[in-house]
């Protein structure tokens, strides 16, 4: 059995707390030799800030370059809101993303039945609900240059983000949304905003250059990032997979989480190229953030992490089965009749985050007998 070294950086807010239940189920594997992994803690936002004055330190960043996966919870909260730019704690994630060249962030949005009342959309638009959204995660207007704020000399000040892509960007991504949707239903909107702007031009014209060549079985539609929105609540379960640039993406995933009852669902992987091995660099993360508002006081939905554990076990170690079991043992513990407070619906029985953790983690028990 291989041992595979694991980085977690719980973070900040809720990240703590919702990191100890992902950790209890990996001390479990561990101690039922399913696996065999060394993991070892790291800080990152706020929390590194608080003791490095920087959003990651050098070491932790050596870390995580050297681990097999990086297991992270989420950053922020208002204690470092006057804190220079360059530190503030989302620097610490984005450093992450973007060292680790992990340009492919997949977001999958799966409504599950026992939260379709949930949704802020009907059951029956919901119900059932299996979306993916592959998010270009290290270009674009996130990490474009120049990214300044500027005074003029009439002492009026003029800020500017750059918006860029390079062909290879988006055509390594492309390929990512292509071969998943081979996986899936075959079908991949590829969404950005050429009626405005060049990036959208250049997006759209390698999109389709590299289905033409290389996936000309799979299908292919365009649709514009603002129609996107809108059909996403309208009719989401058109769409299959969604492939789409760094911000819009992260847009449409908000949008996607609330499909499925609340943002405390959906995890998220994001990977970088593989190796001649087969092996890539990752990252795995719930796309929600830190929650400082409930920070502390045990009502943090722990499923969009224990999820993104179950996709860590799916891609970076080649454990689908066991990915399955968590997904399934999941489905079960909300079929149970029991909710964290962010998923609630009439009649479910409110619980902890680390009751929540407990209860995943004897479905997964069950789920290996
Ligand atoms: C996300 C988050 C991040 C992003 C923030 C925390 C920097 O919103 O992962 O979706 O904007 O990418
Ligand atoms: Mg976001």
């Amino acid at each position: 059995m291989s041992t595979w070294k694991i980085l977690l950086l719980a973070g900040d807010g809720i990240g703590p707390e919702i990191m100890a239940e992902a950790r209890k189920i990996l001390d479990w594997m561990n101690a039922e030799g399913i696996a065999s992994f060394e993991m070892e803690e790291g800080l990152v936002g706020g929390a590194a800030y608080d003791v490095h004055k920087v959003a990651i330190s050098e070491d932790d960043m050596r870390r995580a370059l050297s681990a097999d996966a990086v297991l992270f919870g989420a950053v922020g909260g208002p204690q470092w809101d006057d804190v220079p730019y360059d530190a503030r704690p989302e620097a610490g994630l984005l450093r992450l993303r973007k060292d680790l060249e992990l340009f492919a962030n997949l977001r999958p949005a799966i409504c599950y039945p026992a939260l379709a009342d949930a949704s802020s959309l009907k059951r029956e638009l919901v119900e059932g609900l299996d979306i993916l959204i592959v998010r270009e995660l290290t270009g674009g207007v996130y990490f474009g240059q120049p990214k300044e704020i500027v005074t003029l000399q009439n002492g009026e000040k003029r800020a500017v983000d750059s918006q860029l892509y390079f062909e290879h960007e988006v055509d390594r991504v492309a390929r990512v949304a292509f071969d998943l949707a081979r996986t899936r239903r075959n079908l991949v909107h590829s969404s950005d905003k050429k009626n405005v702007m060049v990036t959208g031009v250049l997006w759209d014209e390698v999109v389709r250059r590299v289905h033409a060549q290389d996936y000309a079985d799979v299908e292919l539609q365009h649709i514009l990032a603002d129609n996107c929105a809108m059909q996403l609540v309208r009719q989401p379960k058109q769409f299959d997979v969604i492939v789409t640039d760094n911000l819009f993406g992260d847009i449409l995933s908000d949008v996607a989480a609330m499909l499925t009852g609340s943002l405390g669902m959906l995890p998220s992987a994001s990977l970088g190229a593989a190796d001649e091995s087969g092996r890539r660099r990752a990252m795995y993360e719930p796309v929600h953030g830190s929650a400082p508002d409930i920070a502390g006081q045990g009502k943090a939905n722990p499923i969009a992490m224990i999820a993104s554990l179950g996709m860590m076990l799916r891609y970076s170690f080649d454990m689908g089965d066991w990915a399955d079991r968590v997904d399934a043992a999941i489905a079960d513990v909300l079929a149970q009749g029991v909710a964290t407070a962010d998923i609630a619906t009439e009649g479910a029985r409110i619980i902890s985050t680390s009751e929540m953790g407990d209860m995943i983690l004897e479905a997964l028990k069950k789920q290996a007998t």
